[in-house]
């Protein structure tokens, strides 16, 4: 299975993508993860990414393009994108590069998603995602036990800053996949197992 996972900041990519790649032993690929992982290693891609990331503006094509074709060459059993494309100009380089089998559309108005960003902790190792309502044990990784943290561009402000980029340069990818005949668009604003199961239906594996 070859997935896209698309949606504004905060639908809850992050939180199917866990779920669906556990379930189907796909690679996760998050370009988000990947470039915080090159910023907190203070690599030279991390150190260029980080002010743009902060700020709520994406990075430029050339430096997540080629870190995606590498990762998804060394997943044997399938991969789920997360995060990319995030511009027509890189669903164009997919296109060029794979054939995705769905694209999976994460619909959520855009008044509950500042809610959801400003309410979420996120482990820095396993890059696992929790609301704050779900953290009875204090905020620790429930997987790993490392304290959870806050990210950089959390706050409302910079979240507003991602939604505008968002509208402006990633929703036009909707159109993209729709015209191939790829995308299924599911209603996020449902509980996660919801969300997870309207998912399973429209890949045809509500068995699985
Ligand atoms: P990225 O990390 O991809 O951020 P994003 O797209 O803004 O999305 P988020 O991770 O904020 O949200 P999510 O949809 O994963 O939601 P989550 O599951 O966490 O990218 C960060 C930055 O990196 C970009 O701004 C850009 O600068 C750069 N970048 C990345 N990729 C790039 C690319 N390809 N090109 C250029 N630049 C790139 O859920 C959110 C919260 O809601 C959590 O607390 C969760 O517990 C909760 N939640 C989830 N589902 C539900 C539900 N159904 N009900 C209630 N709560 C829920
Ligand atoms: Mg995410």
């Amino acid at each position: 299975m070859k997935l896209v996972f698309l949606g504004p900041p905060g639908a809850g990519k992050g939180t199917q993508a866990e779920r669906i790649c556990k379930r189907f032993n796909l690679a996760h690929i998050s370009t988000g993860d990947m470039l915080r992982y090159e910023i907190a290693q203070k690599t030279p891609l991390g150190l260029k990414a980080a002010e743009l990331i902060n700020g709520g503006h994406l990075v430029p094509d050339e430096m997540v393009v080629g870190m995606v074709s590498e990762r998804m060459q060394s997943a044997e059993h399938g991969f789920l994108l997360d995060g990319f494309p995030r511009t027509v100009s890189q669903a164009e380089k997919l296109t060029e590069i794979t054939e995705i089998d769905c694209v999976v559309n994460i619909d959520v108005p855009s008044e509950r998603l500042v809610e959801r960003i400003v309410r979420r902790r996120s482990c820095p190792d396993c890059d696992i995602v929790y609301d704050i309502g779900e953290l009875e044990n204090g905020e620790v990784c429930r997987q790993c036990g490392k304290p959870l943290v806050i990210r950089k561009d959390d706050t409302p402000e910079v979240a507003h800053e991602r939604f505008h980029v968002y509208n402006e340069r990633t929703a036009p990818i909707i159109k993209y996949y729709e015209d191939k005949g790829l995308l299924l668009t599911v209603n996020g604003d449902k509980s996660k197992s919801e969300v997870e199961q309207e998912i399973l239906r429209g890949l045809g594996k509500a068995d699985a």
